[in-house]
């Protein structure tokens, strides 16, 4: 088992009457790479502000390592920050932007030139040294802001949407290095965004962030699988959310039907919602199916078609190769494996129906003579 370096126990902060944290709790594994994940707004930035030591909460505990470290100034933890703008020195070259801190602080130059040296292996600069930071591509600025970051050796690198200003290709690229950089260091990373698919990507854990409160923490494959809430499962990936009912251990009701689900545990006739997501919903011919419905929009996206369903007023989105017709009669079926069961919550009735979807992507999808 992996040790727990850092603990925020019933953190609450305020700025006047707002809770941006409220009785926020969430535990860091020793050597991960933790992706907080959430709406822009959510309290990430303040929660990594918190753990920097820049902010103090109004309520609650901070413990690295164990120890209850607030009051003890951001220079006295072993914590580093990489924010959005690298802030590299333009007129230094990259061996000097790395050694810059360790010179502030008089360290020897034979030292230096050690440490420096170290970190430059680590993150793949060597050859690298006498480069102009002007002449260095978007990624290798990273790595050198990341090599920097971690030159005075920090146990826990904090990086606030450092890929966030990149284009998508370099984006991607970027995640796998810095994946690969964090298991060189062998340090906890602590990264926050708001994209959930460079979350599941890139992360060990994953916490997910809503409205100041942590919704879920879990490995990429808990989240996407078994979301705790609508809110999860809206916010990963795309999803459709039914009000069911539970009948009994392994057996649901939503959409007027029954279905053998994998779930248990729940009151007898307990309320909950249920998850569908549209790569597990399989098309067959109307009326071989568990559920029928009609084809309300259709949108080819190369690998599949997206198509909005409608079954008694609630529309379903459903990703399949099979090409469909607007106006089409169709049958579907769901396995047991295929439905996920949650508790009803907060965000029960807000997520999950995709009838706004299909009004937004009705001008680009096809007429109901299935034409263009
Ligand atoms: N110094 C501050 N004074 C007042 N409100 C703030 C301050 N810092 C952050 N906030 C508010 O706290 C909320 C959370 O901010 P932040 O942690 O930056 O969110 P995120 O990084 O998830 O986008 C936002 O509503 C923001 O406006
Ligand atoms: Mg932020």
């Amino acid at each position: 088992m992996k040790k727990n370096i850092i603990e925020l126990k019933n953190i609450t902060v305020a700025f006047g009457e707002e809770k941006v944290l409220n009785k926020l709790n969430l535990s860091i594994k020793n050597g991960e790479f933790v992706t907080i994940l959430g709406p822009s707004g959510c309290g990430k930035t303040t929660t990594l502000r918190l753990i920097a030591g820049f902010a103090n909460p109004n309520e609650g505990d901070i413990l690295f390592n164990g120890e209850n470290i607030i009051g003890i100034p951001p220079y006295k933890r072993s914590v580093n920050t990489i924010f959005q703008r690298y802030a590299l020195f333009p007129h230094l070259n990259v061996y000097e932007n790395i050694a810059f801190g360790l010179r502030v602080k008089k360290v020897p130059e034979k030292e230096i030139e050690e440490r420096v040296s170290d970190v430059i292996n680590m993150v793949n600069l060597k050859g690298f040294e006498k480069r102009d930071i002007s002449k260095l591509s978007g990624g290798q600025q990273q790595r050198v802001a990341i090599a920097r970051a971690v030159i005075n050796r920090p146990d826990v690198l904090l990086l606030d949407e450092p890929l966030a200003a990149l284009d998508a290709k370099l984006r991607k690229d970027m995640q796998v290095e810095l994946k690969n950089i964090q298991k060189n260091l062998g340090i906890t990373f602590i990264f926050v965004t708001h994209d959930q698919e460079e979350a599941l990507t890139i992360s060990d854990t994953v916490i997910v962030m809503n409205e100041g409160v942590v919704q879920q923490i879990g490995t990429p494959k808990d989240i996407y699988n078994e979301p705790k809430n609508a809110f999860v499962a809206d916010f990963i990936g795309e999803s459709n959310i039914l009000s069911g009912i539970m009948k009994a251990d392994f057996l649901t009701e939503f959409s007027g039907k029954e279905f053998t689900c994998l779930d248990r545990g729940f009151k007898e006739n307990e309320e909950v919602d249920i998850v569908v997501r549209p790569e597990d919903v399989d098309i067959v011919p109307s009326l071989a199916g568990m559920l029928e419905g009609v084809v309300t929009s259709v949108n080819f996206l190369g690998v599949h078609y997206e198509i909005i369903v409608d079954i008694g007023g609630f529309k379903w989105m459903i990703q399949t190769t099979d090409e469909q017709k607007v106006g089409d009669k169709v049958g579907l079926n769901i396995e047991p494996d295929a439905i996920h069961v949650m508790k009803k919550s907060k965000y029960s009735n807000l997520y999950g129906d995709y009838s706004s979807f299909s009004d937004e992507i009705e001008p680009i999808s096809f007429n109901n003579e299935g034409e263009i």
